[in-house]
């Protein structure tokens, strides 16, 4: 918890903050005196935990590019800046590309979904994301902010069923160079 003093008063928008991972997440962070902003889908439990830790809900397909700008225009108006950003929201269908006993491709949009909220939903919300923390000075580290992007075992050692979600998380990997 020591690090975690340093997030009071800090302004946190967590991706898939509705659920799972996401949800721990933003419950710690506001526990810890950050104000919070919780980004899910329209139709998650994004409200409904938000009420409950003191949040905000900004409701948005991280795929969506008016959704997700709308979303940092609320962080905004209603925390006036961003200092950290945690990216949790993603997607894991287990199938195979093709199965050779039934003779069937997978549907092409399983693959073209995955692609699309685990890494061009990362991309979409990092890059609003960023530009808004770019509107403060830098802190006495030389930083305006962080961002965390969430990845998996997955990205390095997939199981079967997997490479689709694999590909994605090592796309994740990838771009924390
Ligand atoms: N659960 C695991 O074992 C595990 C392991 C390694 C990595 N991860 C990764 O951790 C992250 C969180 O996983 P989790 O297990 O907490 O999942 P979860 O399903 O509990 O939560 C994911 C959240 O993302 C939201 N979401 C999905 N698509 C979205 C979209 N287009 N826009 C906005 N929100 C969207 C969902 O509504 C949900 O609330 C994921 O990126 C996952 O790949 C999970």
């Amino acid at each position: 918890m020591a690090a975690l003093r340093s997030t009071k008063g800090l302004v946190a928008l967590v991706t898939g903050g509705a659920s799972g991972l996401g949800k721990g997440t933003a419950e710690v962070l506001a526990k810890a005196g950050a104000r919070v902003a919780i980004l899910d889908l329209p139709q998650s439990k994004g409200a409904e935990v938000a009420k409950e830790i003191g949040a905000i809900f900004t409701p948005a397909s991280v795929t969506n590019e008016d959704e997700i700008k709308a979303a940092f225009a609320k962080v905004q108006s209603e925390y006036g800046r961003l200092d950290a950003l945690v990216n949790c929201a993603g997607i894991a269908y287990a199938f195979k590309l093709y199965s050779v006993q039934k003779k069937k491709h997978v549907d092409f949009e399983k693959i073209r979904q995955t692609m699309d909220v685990n890494v061009l939903g990362t991309f979409n919300v990092i890059r609003h994301g960023v530009a808004l923390m770019g509107e403060h000075e830098k802190d006495a580290n030389g930083q305006r902010g962080v961002v965390i992007n969430t990845a998996s075992v997955a990205a390095f050692d997939g199981q079967t069923g997997q490479s689709a979600y694999s590909a994605s998380k090592g796309a994740i990997v990838g771009s924390w160079t």
